[in-house]
């Protein structure tokens, strides 16, 4: 009760600010600056949904390191993965008067009174790798490709079942090969894009009978996975192995990201696969822990995002829009957000497995050996 009214009455006085006439974008009032800067220095507010994953790690540091050396301060907040805690902290962000605002959301649709606010006060928003969706009050979005994230997945798994070639050519391979598949977050409007790409390359083959869903648990709403939870996956992969996998093997898994992936593996290793018999199991975000287990084998593939690029393509943007500007963008097709297409700028991604971690990861200095020796950063 005692959050709900601190939520409520910052929202209150953010629009109280906003009637004032509080600082929007370019504002560079009194309020602009948050606590005690100069007048000039611009903050940018950046929210992050949680810090169990490494990426979202990764990805906050990046986009603070790119802020401040564009000159910018930075209001940067974690909130593990629990929607009011982020609602109230962009609230804040909102009351202190930051001059733009960077969001990767928990839940796409659960921000539209911050929105609304952050309107209200002038301050363009910026939707940082995952959508925000059921509001007009979005300037721009900044993500990867995530249909083909999931067309990359999808195509990974085909090639190390020997369904199609290296140049992703079909080799006549009809198997048939059980596979099962573990989703994203269904709040999270990234997890359908995923799913629906690599269904669009597995797809045919299940209805070929190539491809076989012993669970017979193949659509979204059946697959995904709640917060992206690494144990939920675990859980779901423990109860396929106990229903349906008695005597029969899995040959394949689709996983939408490491996480997910991890959570398989695990059960697949209690229910006695070893690296020698493990299934390749796809993944997303080339964390650390899993590109040890890929070069162990245990893991076949991640995709690459390299947050670098995301965290700098963001920095452009804030950058832009702080100057009056329409930040570039190379697609304004593809995310209707429920209220209107949202102007986007999709990066590329790539494959990694064990044959190109070394050229990918290493050589771009996004991790060294060491780092994939351990399975760890630190
Ligand atoms: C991101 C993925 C990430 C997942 C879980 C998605 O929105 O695009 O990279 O693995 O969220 O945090």
């Amino acid at each position: 009760m005692r959050k709900l009214f601190a939520t409520a009455s910052i929202a209150a006085l953010a629009l109280s600010l906003a009637a004032c006439g509080g600082s929007g974008a370019g504002g560079g009032t009194d309020e602009g600056a948050g606590s005690g800067g100069s007048d000039e220095q611009k903050t940018v507010g950046v929210a992050m949904p949680e810090q169990t994953l490494q990426r979202w790690i990764n990805d906050g540091k990046a986009v603070r390191e790119g802020l401040e050396e564009a000159g910018y301060k930075v209001e940067l907040q974690y909130a593990g993965n629990d929607i009011p805690t982020q609602q109230e902290q962009i609230d804040q962000m909102i009351t202190k008067g930051v001059d733009v605002l960077i969001l990767a959301s928990i839940d796409g649709a659960a921000l539209s009174t911050q929105l609304d606010a952050a309107e209200a006060a002038n301050i363009p928003v910026i939707a940082y790798d995952r959508l925000l969706t059921g509001n007009k009050n979005v300037d721009f979005y900044v993500t990867f490709d995530n249909f083909n994230v999931g067309v990359q997945q999808g195509t990974s798994l085909l090639t190390a079942l020997g369904i199609v070639d290296a140049d992703g050519k079909e080799t006549g391979e009809k198997g048939p090969f059980n596979i099962e598949m573990f989703a994203g977050s269904p709040d999270d409007n990234n997890a359908g894009f995923f799913f629906n790409g690599a269904m669009s390359v597995l797809k045919p083959h299940i209805d070929a009978g190539t491809l076989v869903v012993k669970s017979g648990q193949s659509e979204f709403g059946q697959v995904a996975t709640q917060g992206w939870d690494q144990a939920k996956a675990q859980s779901r992969m423990d109860d396929l192995i106990a229903k349906s996998y008695q005597n029969d093997k899995i040959h394949g898994v689709l996983a939408s990201n490491d996480a997910l992936a991890r959570g398989a593996i695990t059960a697949m290793q209690n229910g006695g696969y070893d690296a020698a018999s493990m299934p390749p199991v796809t993944g997303q975000d080339a964390e650390i822990a899993s590109v040890k287990m890929i070069n162990e084998g245990l893991q076949y593939s991640t995709i690459f995002k390299d947050t670098r690029k995301l965290a700098a393509q963001s920095v452009q943007a804030a950058k832009d829009l702080l100057e009056g500007k329409a930040p570039e963008t190379n697609d304004t097709e593809t995310y209707d957000n429920g209220v209107v297409t949202v102007p986007s700028f999709l990066l590329e991604s790539d494959v990694v497995t064990k044959d190109n971690y070394s050229s990918l990861l290493i050589d771009s200095g996004y991790y060294t050996q060491a780092n994939v020796d351990k399975g760890s950063v630190d």
